[in-house]
């Protein structure tokens, strides 16, 4: 069983270099299906949602060779088969790119029904209803395998009728060699819809509009090997720049695009922080106070939900009652029952939280219930009074690379652990 382990009230400061983004790479790597040639991405997140891509592109006839520690070349030529990999599919919600990359490639895709971090139900109907309008039909097949075929792709007109993140990209994948044109309406526009927009278009993809709620995708016959590199991931970023403001901290978040971060830091600043822009990289200065404040959590450009557990935890030691409300997922307030564990006072009703801000936290058990929430406990781990043991990392370790070593840079007190519980009171 492994755990952190976080001693808090330890100041962080320096520099900390941002990886990858993983809602980018889990799109991007699977998309290289799409062209039977060779692609170089660059960039990529050594976290294990990437190993498990990897993985699966292997499994499906994909030579995958590691170039260096954030460089890989897929060579898709030998892509044998239109099932996803039922193991890792199983587990990991972000497998349902495959269907669009495989029913562009191949007409048909089969695949396990997503998994992923349980926070409420998590339909993919948008993007079935996007498939559909394309001309594929679904079914569901014994064991729970999904089907989804069609004889040719044609381009439509599409609305989503809900702003989904998978559903846009996903059809997106599916569109990019359909015939005609697929004009895709309210969609998303996180940075990451850009960037794989960027990376079709760099394969010689015709698509317009990313970024906005209305893209336009003109269907090409072929697409070809290219060399890409992934944009920062810009939840990692947030949850640093979180750090800093947890523990009265200063930190230099490098490697970043900071026009991605101006929800997050319009909101640092509201509680307290003073923060800095250059071109890359972005500087977070506590005053030490952590104020009050009321945030909604968005579809980009607003406050995004992957960043709703750290600012929730933030909050706790505000100088104040603040009022979170998810806007994005009906069940994502599931780890609260964690802080409160460590001393939290939240009532959650529905998707509005009420945090009454406590003078202190205390060290406690918990467990990382999903991947945000892992990075909630440990900033409440930061900023709470002896030592916090986190349960469950693998969690936390899908989507942040490295953690343990980028916060012990920064001055963080934290190990991880393989132990009994009752060994845990003199590790640190
Ligand atoms: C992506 O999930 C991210 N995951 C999530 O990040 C993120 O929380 C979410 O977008 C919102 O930003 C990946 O990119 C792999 P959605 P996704 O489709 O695409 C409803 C993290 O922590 N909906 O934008 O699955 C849905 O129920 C992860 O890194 C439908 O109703 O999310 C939700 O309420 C966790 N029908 C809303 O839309 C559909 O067909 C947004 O979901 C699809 C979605």
């Amino acid at each position: 069983m492994e755990k952190f382990l976080v001693e808090g009230g330890h100041r962080l400061s320096g520099e900390v270099t941002i990886s990858g983004a993983k809602n980018a790479a889990v799109a991007i790597l699977p998309a290289t299906i799409l062209c039977e040639d060779v692609c170089v991405i660059e960039n990529i997140p050594n976290i294990s949602d990437v190993t498990i891509i990897l993985q699966m592109l292997q499994d499906m006839g994909a030579s995958v060779r590691l170039v260096n520690k954030t460089t890989v070349e897929i060579d898709t030529r030998g892509v044998f088969t239109n099932m996803v990999p039922a193991e890792q599919a199983r587990h990991f919600r972000a497998s349902y790119y495959f269907l669009g990359v495989l029913l562009g490639r191949f007409k048909e895709a089969r695949s396990p029904l997503p998994g992923g971090c349980d926070f409420g139900d998590r339909p993919i109907d948008q993007h079935l209803k996007g498939f559909s309008a394309l001309g594929a039909e679904h079914e569901i097949e014994h064991g729970g395998i999904i089907r989804v075929a069609a004889d040719r792709l044609i381009g439509n007109q599409i609305y989503f009728d809900v702003v989904s993140v998978g559903a846009t990209m996903n059809v997106m994948l599916a569109a990019v060699k359909a015939e005609g044109m697929t004009i895709l309406e309210n969609c998303a526009r996180e940075p990451h819809i850009v960037d794989l927009a960027n990376f079709l278009n760099s394969m010689g993809a015709d698509i317009r509009g990313a970024g906005t709620d209305v893209i336009k995708i003109r269907g090409v016959k072929e697409l070809h090997g290219a060399n890409y590199s992934i944009i920062p991931d810009q939840i990692e970023a947030g949850t640093y720049m979180v750090m800093a403001a947890a523990t009265g901290g200063d930190i230099l978040v490098k490697n970043i695009i900071p026009k991605h971060l101006e929800s997050i830091s319009q909101k640092l600043e509201l509680v307290g922080c003073n923060i800095t822009e250059y071109d890359e990289a972005v500087r977070v200065v506590s005053s030490g106070i952590i104020r009050k404040a009321n945030i909604k959590t968005m579809p980009h450009p607003g406050f995004p939900t992957d960043m709703q557990p750290q600012i929730t935890a933030l909050l706790c030691m505000a100088d104040g009652t603040s009022i979170v409300t998810e806007s994005v997922w009906d069940h994502r307030f599931k780890y609260v029952d964690e802080l409160r564990r460590m001393g939290a006072d939240i009532v959650v009703d529905g998707k509005v939280a009420v945090i009454e801000g406590v003078e202190s936290l205390k060290g406690a058990p918990v467990k990382a219930t999903d991947l945000r929430a892992g990075a909630a406990m440990v900033i409440a781990g930061l900023m709470a009074e002896g030592v916090t043991e986190i349960e469950d990392v693998r969690h936390i370790e899908r989507g942040y690379e490295n953690i343990l070593f980028k916060m012990s840079m920064l001055g963080a007190r934290i190990k991880k652990m393989e132990m009994l519980p009752q060994q845990v009171v003199t590790a640190l």
